[in-house]
């Protein structure tokens, strides 16, 4: 076996990070093994072979960040575009902007409130359920955007996100719900936006070029006649671990529950179907909770202007072969994901990172800047250990 002085499971945005570190940074040879059959985990996009329009495989993937460290990072692979992401939702077969803003207001109350109009109004109606303290989702909701926006743009759009009515969902999972009093309407506010000029998979692969780094493809963790799985190298050689912390121990303490999209692609004989990225579905007689319309992330591209291809987003809670992208995070995920905390803690010569590693949704900024900090840190001490 030609043994790594690192092996990297995963080559998502977290394991690429710890790679590219790991190999300029500290000198060291580096193995990346990946069970899908490209690199570049959730974040990698391809060309649509009938259009030639670059479509994000794995769900919208939008680049945003306030983080100086991490933006000057990535700008060492990729340069970004000025696109800026705004959202808008059907409710009741009219077109509004989200977040819910001083522009929604005024159109959904057919008014010209002013900032502080609009706030007096807001602050009157999520009075409804005053004093009393919010006991699912649903009076939650009433409660920090009164009834009127609430049951219009958040409450069936949540119910088909988590296929749960929200009277069934706990309160906590939301602490907050945005409302703007501006009609600013970009999605994020962080202070650098933008999406990587040739695409994700060019900025992937740059990660990764580099003559200590090694990819293997469609290589498991876990199948044995692969020579780099985990018993074979547990405990013999430094590994960074990205996939599954359950899946990692055998699931000996139980299986933390994930939800995961489906995404049904459409190809159409127009050259625009939506005039815009992403428009969210509010209502509950439409099965999806969004449609993707790819094109719109790269308006300073030459697409074919008679032929586009949008994808239709369905959520549900994931099963086993499933690929798990957001954690549920009940009650008892968390005292699960704490027993194998303890567990991650004793595994010599292992590190848990990214998202499935550590079992919590991570930005793609804030998976870089968590693995940019693991390399800094407990990367020297496991080398050193
Ligand atoms: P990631 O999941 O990318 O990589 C893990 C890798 O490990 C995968 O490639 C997997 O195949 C591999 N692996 C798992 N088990 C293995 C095994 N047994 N053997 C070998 N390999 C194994 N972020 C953002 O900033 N803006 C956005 O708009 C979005 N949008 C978005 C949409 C959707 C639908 C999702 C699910 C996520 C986002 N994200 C996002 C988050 C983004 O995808 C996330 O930050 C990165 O994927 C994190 O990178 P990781 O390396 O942690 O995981």
């Amino acid at each position: 076996m030609a043994t790594p002085d690192l092996l990297i499971v995963g080559s998502g945005l977290f394991g690429l990070t710890i790679a590219e570190r790991a190999a300029n940074e500290h000198g060291l040879s580096v193995t990346i093994i990946d069970r899908r059959d490209h690199l570049g985990g959730n974040a990698y996009s391809e060309r649509d072979p009938e259009t030639g329009i670059e479509v994000h495989k794995y769900g919208a993937h939008l680049f945003h960040t306030s983080n100086q460290r991490v933006w000057e990072y990535v700008n060492r692979f990729t340069s970004f575009t000025g696109y800026q992401h705004k959202v808008y939702t059907t409710h009741r077969g009219v077109v509004y902007p989200m977040p819910i803003n001083l522009g929604t207001i005024n159109q959904f109350f057919q008014a010209a409130h002013t900032p502080d109009e609009a706030r007096a109004l807001i602050a009157e109606q999520a009075g409804e359920l005053a004093g009393a303290d919010p006991e699912n989702l649903n009076d939650k909701g009433i409660s920090l955007i009164g009834r009127p926006l609430y049951e219009a743009f958040i409450k069936h759009y949540t119910g088909k996100q988590w296929q749960t009515d929200p009277k069934d969902l706990p309160a906590s999972i939301i602490s907050r719900l945005p409302v703007r009093y501006t009609y600013d309407n970009r999605y994020f506010n962080d202070t650098y936006e933008g999406l990587p000029t040739d695409g994700y998979t060019a900025w992937l692969e740059r990660m990764a070029d580099h003559p200590r780094i090694e990819v293997r493809l469609s290589t498991d963790f876990f199948d044995t006649t692969q020579e780099l799985n985990r018993d074979a190298v547990r405990g013999q050689i430094p590994v960074v671990y990205t996939g599954p912390v359950d899946r990692y121990f055998d699931y000996s303490e139980g299986t933390l529950g994930w939800r995961t999209i489906d995404l049904e692609t459409e190809h159409l004989s127009t050259g625009d179907f939506q005039g815009t990225s992403v428009m969210n579905y509010a209502d509950a007689d439409v099965p999806y909770t969004r449609i993707i319309e790819p094109r719109h992330f790269h308006p300073e591209r030459d697409y074919p202007t008679d032929r586009t291809v949008i994808q239709r987003e369905y959520s549900r809670f994931a099963e086993s072969g499933d690929e798990p992208y957001y954690p549920i995070n009940s009650g008892k995920d968390r005292e699960t994901l704490l027993k194998y905390r303890a567990k991650a803690e004793n595994e010599p010569r292992t590190l848990f990172g990214g998202r499935l590693g550590t079992y919590q949704y991570l930005d793609m900024h804030m998976a870089i800047g968590s693995a940019l900090s693991m390399a800094d840190n407990k990367l020297a001490d496991l080398l050193r250990g």
